[in-house]
C-alpha cells in the first residue's frame, strides 16, 4: 500500500532530522542590506493573504507588456489556474530587447570555456540581440517552425544555448532543452514525448579535460526517437568551435546541417518579437517522477517570466550592475530560471560555465569569480561539499567578494553551510537556501536576505506571496513548532507554477493536487492545495526544514531520478530478472542509487555482470544514474502479495538495521543479502 510506505520513510527521514539540533542564526551584513532590493518588512503583509492575488502585480510591472493583462488571476478551471489573462508579450524581447536603450554595451552573456586558456567570452546585450535575432530567422524561415511548435534542445553550457532558448521564445517556438549529461535514449524518450521534428545539438564540449563528442548522442536519439514512430526532419547542430567540427561522428546526409553554414543566409536580419499570450507555453522542462515516463513540466510566458524576474530581484537580489554566477546546468530549471530568464530579464551579466567546477583543481571557481569579478554566486551543495574536500583552503588565496550566495537543490548540512557561509562567502555574502522544484518555476521557500536572519540547514519561511504548510496524510496541519514531519504543501496558487504536464493533464492533476483536494467540483484555490512530494519540518520560528523525497525520487547531487527509471533500464541487461534501486546516503551526491538485482536461472553471478549493469545505467539514462553499489543477490525480500521491501534493501544498503521483517513473505532471504555487505 503505497501510504503504508509513505508513512514508513517519513519516519526514517524524520528520524534523520532529530539528529540535527536547532542552529544558531546569522545575520546578514549592514553592507548587504544597505544596498538590498528589498528591505522593508511590509512586503511580508503586502504580499499576505489579504492582497492574494493582487499582490503579484507587483511582479508582473517588472516586465514590459504589449498589452496589459485584464484579470490577475482566473480560477475558473482548477487546477490550472491562469495568470495576468488577456496580457501580451514577449519573452525574448523581456530579456534582450528592452534593455538596448540604456544597456547595449552592457556584457549580458560571461562565457568562461572549461580550458583555462581559452578566453572568457563577454557578449554583450547587442551582441547577443543580433545573434538571437539571426539564428530566430533560421527557425522561422529556414526551418518553417512557428508560435506553439515544440523543438528539443540537447545542448551544452555554451552561449549558443542561450541564444537558441531566447530565438525560440522570441517567435513562441516551445523548446524543451535535455541536459546535455543525458544518454541519446533519454533524449529520445523527450523527443517522442514533445513530438519534436527538430533536434538542436552541438558537435561537442569540454567536460573534465576532454572534448566530448556529443553529436554521437544524437544519432542514438534520432534511431530512437525513429523507433518510437518519431520522425526527427533536421539535426541543427552548432560548432564548439565555429567553423570548424570538432567530433568524430559523420554527419547524416540530408538530416544533419552546421547551424554556421546556414547562418551565412541570415546575417543581420532582424526578427519582430512575436507577441504572445500570457498563459502561451514558453517551454517544456522534463523531470522525473515515480513512474517511468519522464514527465514534461509545461511552463507559461507571463506568469513564469513575471515569478522568476520577481524572485531574482527580491531573492537574489541581483541589480542591473551585478555580475551574477549560477553554476548549475541551464538543462535544469535552475538554469532556465536563474540563469538565463530571470537574470537576464533584469539586465545582469550572466556567467555560463562550461566546466567541472574541481577542474583542473578546485581553486578554478575562485579563479573565475576573481576574474570576473562576480558578486553574487549560486550552487548546490554537491558542489560546496565537492569543493570543500579537494580545496578546503582555496577560496581564502583568492581576491573575490560575494554579497550574496545561493545553495538550492538539496538540503544542506549545518557544517557544510559554515564553511560556505566562513570560507567562500569570507562572512561577507548572505546566503538563501532556496527551496523549489522543477514544476515550480522559481522559489518557495527562502529567507528573504535583506531582511531575515539566517539558520544553517533550514530553508527559511513561504518567499512572499507563498503559503507553505505542513499537513499529515489525513490532511490536518501539523501547526509549526510541534516536532513533527508531514507532507509540505503550498495552500495557494502561485505565477510560477507550470500550467500541466504536457500531453498528460490526468497526471498534473493527479500526481499535485488529487492528494489533498478536498472538492473535486470547487472552484475555490483554497480546496487545492499543491503537493510537493517532499517531507518536512516546520520550526517555531516558521523556518521549514526539508527532509527529502517521499516518492519513489531519489535526488542524486540535486537532480531528480525516478527509481522506476533506473530499474527498468536494470532490466534492459538480459540477464536481470528482477531489479530494486534504492537511495544511500552520500558524503558529496547527497544521495546515490544503490541497485539491487535478482539474476535469471542458471546465471551466475559476476564481476564482469556488475559493470554491464552499471554501464547500462550510464547509457541508458546518463552518467549522473551510475549506481554506487550493484548488488546481485539470490532473492528480493518481498510482502505476501509478491512487492519487493525497498525499505528493507535500502537499509541494507546503508548498514543499518533492517528493521521488522517478519511480516516478509520470505524474511530468511534478509541475513543472506546481509552478507554480501
Ligand atoms: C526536489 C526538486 C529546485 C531546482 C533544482 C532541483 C529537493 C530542492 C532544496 C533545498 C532541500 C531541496 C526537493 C525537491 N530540493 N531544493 N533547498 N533543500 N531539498 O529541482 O530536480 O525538480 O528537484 O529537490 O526534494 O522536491 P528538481
Amino acid at each position: 500500500m503505497a501510504d503504508e510506505k509513505n508513512d514508513e520513510n517519513i519516519v526514517s527521514e524524520a528520524q534523520i532530522a532529530v539528529h540535527w539540533k536547532e542552529e544558531e542564526y546569522f545575520e546578514p551584513n549592514t553592507k548587504f542590506i544597505a544596498q538590498a532590493n528589498l528591505t522593508d518588512p511590509d512586503i511580508l503583509e503586502k504580499f499576505g493573504e489579504k492582497n492574494f492575488p493582487e499582490c503579484y502585480k507587483d511582479y508582473a510591472d517588472l516586465l514590459t507588456w504589449d498589452k496589459y493583462w485584464g484579470t490577475t488571476l482566473d480560477t475558473s478551471d482548477p487546477p490550472h489556474w491562469k495568470w495576468f489573462v488577456g496580457g501580451k508579450l514577449n519573452a525574448s524581447y523581456n530579456c534582450i530587447d528592452r534593455h538596448l536603450a540604456k544597456y547595449k554595451n552592457k556584457t549580458a552573456i560571461h562565457f568562461v570555456p572549461e580550458p583555462e586558456d581559452e578566453p572568457i567570452v563577454h557578449m554583450t546585450y547587442q551582441e547577443l540581440y543580433n545573434k538571437v535575432n539571426e539564428f530566430a530567422a533560421v527557425l522561422r524561415d529556414y526551418c518553417g517552425l512557428k508560435k506553439g511548435d515544440t523543438v528539443t534542445l540537447h545542448m551544452p553550457m555554451i552561449p549558443e544555448l542561450a541564444i537558441t532558448m531566447l530565438a525560440c521564445a522570441r517567435l513562441g517556438v516551445i523548446h524543451s532543452q535535455v541536459f546535455s549529461g543525458f544518454s541519446g535514449k533519454a533524449c529520445a524518450d523527450r523527443i517522442v514525448d514533445a513530438k519534436s521534428k527538430f533536434l538542436i545539438t552541438a558537435d561537442s564540449y569540454y567536460r573534465g579535460g576532454k572534448l566530448l563528442d556529443h553529436k554521437e548522442k544524437a544519432d542514438i536519439a534520432c534511431g530512437r526517437a525513429e523507433e518510437e514512430g518519431q520522425h526527427v526532419e533536421k539535426v541543427l547542430i552548432w560548432q564548439r568551435y565555429p567553423g570548424k567540427y570538432s567530433a568524430a561522428t559523420p554527419l547524416v546526409e540530408g538530416r544533419d546541417v552546421f547551424i554556421n553554414d546556414i547562418l551565412k543566409d541570415y546575417r543581420n536580419v532582424k526578427v519582430k518579437p512575436v507577441s504572445l499570450d500570457s498563459t502561451d507555453t514558453l517551454f517544456l522542462m522534463y523531470t522525473s517522477g515515480t513512474t517511468g515516463k519522464p514527465k514534461g513540466a509545461q511552463h507559461s510566458i507571463g506568469g513564469y517570466m513575471s515569478y522568476v524576474t520577481g524572485t531574482s530581484k527580491y531573492i537574489q537580489d541581483i541589480h542591473p550592475e551585478d555580475v551574477y554566477w549560477c553554476m548549475a546546468d541551464i538543462g535544469w530549471i535552475t538554469g532556465h530560471s536563474y540563469i538565463i530568464y530571470g537574470p537576464l530579464a533584469l539586465a545582469a551579466s550572466s556567467v555560463i560555465f562550461e566546466g567541472v567546477p574541481t577542474h583542473p583543481d578546485a581553486g578554478r571557481p575562485w579563479r573565475v569569480a576573481e576574474e570576473l569579478d562576480v558578486n553574487i554566486f549560486h550552487t548546490s551543495p554537491t558542489a560546496i561539499r565537492a569543493l570543500r574536500r579537494v580545496g578546503p583552503d582555496e577560496p581564502a588565496k583568492y581576491n573575490y567578494h560575494f554579497k550574496h550566495m545561493t545553495t538550492v537543490g538539496e538540503p544542506i548540512e549545518p557544517n557544510v553551510w559554515r564553511w560556505y557561509y566562513n570560507t567562500v562567502g569570507k562572512k561577507e555574502a548572505v546566503i538563501v537556501d532556496t527551496w523549489w522544484q522543477t514544476e515550480t518555476g522559481g522559489f518557495l521557500c527562502s529567507t528573504v536576505p535583506g531582511l531575515h536572519k539566517m539558520k544553517p540547514g533550514s530553508t527559511g519561511p513561504g518567499v512572499p506571496g507563498i503559503y507553505p504548510e505542513i499537513l499529515d496524510d489525513d490532511g490536518n496541519p501539523l501547526p509549526k513548532g510541534c516536532g513533527k514531519a508531514g507532507n509540505i504543501v503550498i495552500r495557494n496558487p502561485w505565477p510560477g507554477l507550470m500550467m500541466t504536464i504536457w500531453g498528460d493533464d490526468e497526471r498534473f492533476k493527479n500526481v499535485y493536487f488529487a492528494r489533498y483536494n478536498k472538492d473535486p467540483e470547487s472552484k475555490d484555490w483554497h480546496d487545492w492545495p499543491y503537493f510537493a512530494g517532499d517531507g518536512a519540518v516546520e520550526a517555531p520560528d516558521g523556518y521549514f526544514r526539508i527532509l527529502g523525497r517521499i516518492d519513489d525520487v531519489i535526488n542524486v547531487a540535486g537532480h531528480r531520478l525516478g527509481t522506476k527509471e533506473l530499474e527498468s533500464a536494470g532490466l534492459m541487461v538480459d540477464e536481470v530478472g528482477e531489479a530494486a534501486v534504492v537511495p544511500v546516503a552520500d558524503p558529496i551526491k547527497g544521495k546515490v542509487p544503490h541497485i539491487f538485482v535478482s539474476l535469471k536461472p542458471g546465471i551466475e553471478p559476476t564481476e564482469a555482470l556488475k559493470k554491464k549493469i552499471s554501464d547500462t545505467l550510464a547509457s541508458e539514462i546518463g552518467p549522473i544514474a551510475k549506481p554506487g553499489r550493484v548488488w546481485i543477490v539470490p532473492d528480493m525480500p518481498k510482502t505476501r502479495s509478491g512487492k519487493i521491501m525497498r525499505r528493507v534493501l535500502g537499509a541494507i544498503a546503508a548498514g543499518k538495521d533492517a528493521g521488522d521483517v517478519t511480516t516478509l513473505a520470505n524474511p530468511e532471504i534478509v541475513e543472506e543479502i546481509k552478507k554480501l555487505y
